[in-house]
């Protein structure tokens, strides 16, 4: 199992398949100037698949969500999927996109054996959508979350942040038409992890804010209440169901105690947390020949040393060095 001193055990494996994006979301990356990561570097499709099989039969994880920069960039994606579903026992799979080019591979993902997916989608304004994106691609994603719901890759999951001058005024607007389209809307709250280092505490939309402006419209109701466990969305009932609405306030209400994650970049280091400043290189290990054994106990440490928290509300707090792109939502 991979424990950690606090007692939480990591199920949840996030595993990055790129650091590029074809969008370049204000929140996340700056417009231009962004250094990639060098192909030599990267896990090959065989490597990803490997780490995977170990985290799997080894270390007790049942859930595998793909995530990048953009996972849909990623030539083997399809692949991955197919050989991911193949393992015994077989885990969960989503994926985390923005849903350019989904349209295109929605159906062979399923096929393939893929779960679920999560699209990204701040706002329904083809003119803010550039202007957080600095892309006009709207439309490419309505189609692929259209074709993502019609392919079955369901409940389809839609993320969406709100920044302050932009989609600040967007909520009630996403949840009539997430209801319509019969997608699971989930707020998250603006994380401190752009490449730029410009998020601020003051002016940044929190949960309070989003229940409010959803309220003025809707009548929510809290779901399961005390069982929000190690989901990070706590949910509510719109007009009393069936739809629901989720937030995740990584930072107001931060859910670290709960947190059953470990995560995987796509040069092969493992990160404990999304704000973790330190990293553990399975790469070199993986390719100087190492056994599973060796893979596994390695993974194993690395999360041992996993910190209690976020430490987004101590005066401390350091950014990482990564930006969210390069180390997958
Ligand atoms: N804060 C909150 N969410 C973010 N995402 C990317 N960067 C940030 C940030 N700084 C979101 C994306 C995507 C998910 C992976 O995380 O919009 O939905
Ligand atoms: Fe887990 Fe880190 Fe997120 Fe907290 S901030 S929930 S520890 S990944």
């Amino acid at each position: 199992m991979l424990i950690d001193t606090f007692g939480r055990v990591a199920t949840d494996l996030r595993v990055s398949l790129t650091d590029r994006c074809n969008l370049r979301c204000t929140y996340c990356m700056p417009e231009e100037g962004l250094q990639w990561l060098a192909k030599p570097d990267l896990l090959t499709d065989d490597e990803i698949v490997r780490l995977i099989r170990i985290a799997v039969t080894h270390l007790g994880i049942d859930e595998v969500r793909f995530t990048g920069g953009e996972p849909l960039l990623r030539p083997g994606l399809v692949s991955i999927v197919e050989r991911v579903a193949a393992l015994e026992p077989r885990p969960r799979m989503s994926l985390t996109t923005n849903g350019i080019g989904l349209e295109r591979t929605a159906t062979a993902l399923r096929d393939a054996g893929l779960d679920r997916v999560n699209v990204s989608l701040d706002t329904l304004r083809p003119d803010v959508f550039q202007a957080l994106t600095r892309r006009k691609r709207h439309d490419d994603v309505l189609r692929g979350l259209a074709a993502a719901r019609a392919a079955g890759l369901t409940p389809v999951k839609v993320n969406s942040v709100l920044m302050p001058g932009l989609n600040a005024d967007e909520a009630p607007d996403l949840l009539a038409w997430a209801v319509e389209n019969d997608y699971e809307l989930r707020f998250i709250e603006q994380m401190p992890l752009d490449a730029q280092h410009g998020w601020k505490r003051e002016g940044m939309i929190t949960a309070g804010d989003i229940l409010a402006s959803l309220r003025t419209r809707f009548e929510l109701t809290p779901e399961g209440e005390g069982e929000r466990g190690s989901a990070p969305a706590e949910r509510w009932l719109v007009d009393g169901g069936p739809h629901r609405v989720g937030v995740i306030a990584s930072v107001t209400r931060p859910f670290c105690r709960a947190c059953d994650r470990t995560r995987l970049t796509a040069d092969g280091q493992v990160r404990t947390c999304l704000f973790a400043t330190e990293e553990t290189d399975l790469r070199a290990a993986l390719r100087s020949d190492a056994p599973d054994e060796e893979l596994a106990r390695i993974w194993k440490g690395a999360m041992w040393g996993k910190k209690a928290g976020s430490g987004l509300d101590d005066p401390s707090f350091l950014q990482p060095d990564r930006p969210m792109s390069s180390i997958g939502g």
